[in-house]
């Protein structure tokens, strides 16, 4: 982790890293985001990580969620709040992190299941964002996100590529501007080459967004 040959400029930092392949093994959206955080682990003195692996469980809202999320906080019962705090530890999570680190698959052309599931729990109004009067505003701005996005066939961007789209919307829509995409598409078609490009891509993000002192000098 912390390396000792390259002091950093930056003291701390903290990274939300989620997974959400459903492989264990072999997942390519697993191997970039273990090598991002290693690299990144070289460049900043003081890293720590929490990992939320949604493809381990991930609850899906109903209509108790909704309706304790709908009612104002302070008059919840205990039997609301219990409903949400699984939603609450999340968004703690989410809060807790300046660094974002989002490991995806595309499946059928979108998010995994699990993902959009972590998304609707994250997704709360009052905490995460709040409407007003000009409209939705996203409440965790100045955090950075990666969305590490492993596919087969897709390529990342196209008009078929529903799930990179979505993620840089719903979280900008949480106040998550500062996105950047590091694909490792077309696995199907490009083998190895698709993990190697996206593992040089995210090298040079990291070079680009955590320069060591070494480099910055
Ligand atoms: C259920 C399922 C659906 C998939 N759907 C798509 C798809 O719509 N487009 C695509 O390009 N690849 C699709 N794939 C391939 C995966 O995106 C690809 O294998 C990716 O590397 C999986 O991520 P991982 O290696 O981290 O597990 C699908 C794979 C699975 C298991």
């Amino acid at each position: 982790m912390p390396s000792s040959q390259t002091p950093s400029t930056h003291p701390s930092l903290h990274v939300l890293r989620v997974d959400a392949s459903a492989r264990f093994e072999g997942s390519v959206t697993r191997q970039l985001a273990d090598l991002m955080l290693e690299q990144l682990g070289e460049r900043v003195s003081g890293l720590s990580v929490t990992l939320r692996d949604v493809a381990a469980g991930m609850p899906f809202v109903d209509a108790a969620w909704i309706g304790a999320n709908l009612a104002e906080p302070e008059a919840r019962e205990a039997a609301q709040r219990q409903v949400l705090a699984k939603s609450d530890e999340l968004v703690a999570e989410l809060m807790a992190a300046d660094v974002l680190v989002i490991a995806t698959p595309v499946y059928n052309f979108g998010v995994p299941a699990s993902l959009k599931a972590w998304v609707d729990q994250v997704a709360r109004a009052r905490l995460t964002f709040r409407y007003t009067e000009y409209g939705p505003e996203g409440l965790l701005a100045g955090k950075k996100a990666y969305l590490l996005v492993a596919t087969g066939g897709t390529e990342v961007g196209s008009d078929i590529d529903f799930a990179t789209p979505w993620l840089k919307f719903v979280l900008g829509f949480l106040g998550i501007t500062d996105v950047e995409v590091i694909a490792a598409d077309r696995g199907m078609l490009r083998g190895d080459a698709a993990r190697h490009k996206a593992a040089e891509h995210a090298a040079q993000v990291l070079a680009r967004d955590w320069p060591a002192l070494a480099e910055a000098s």
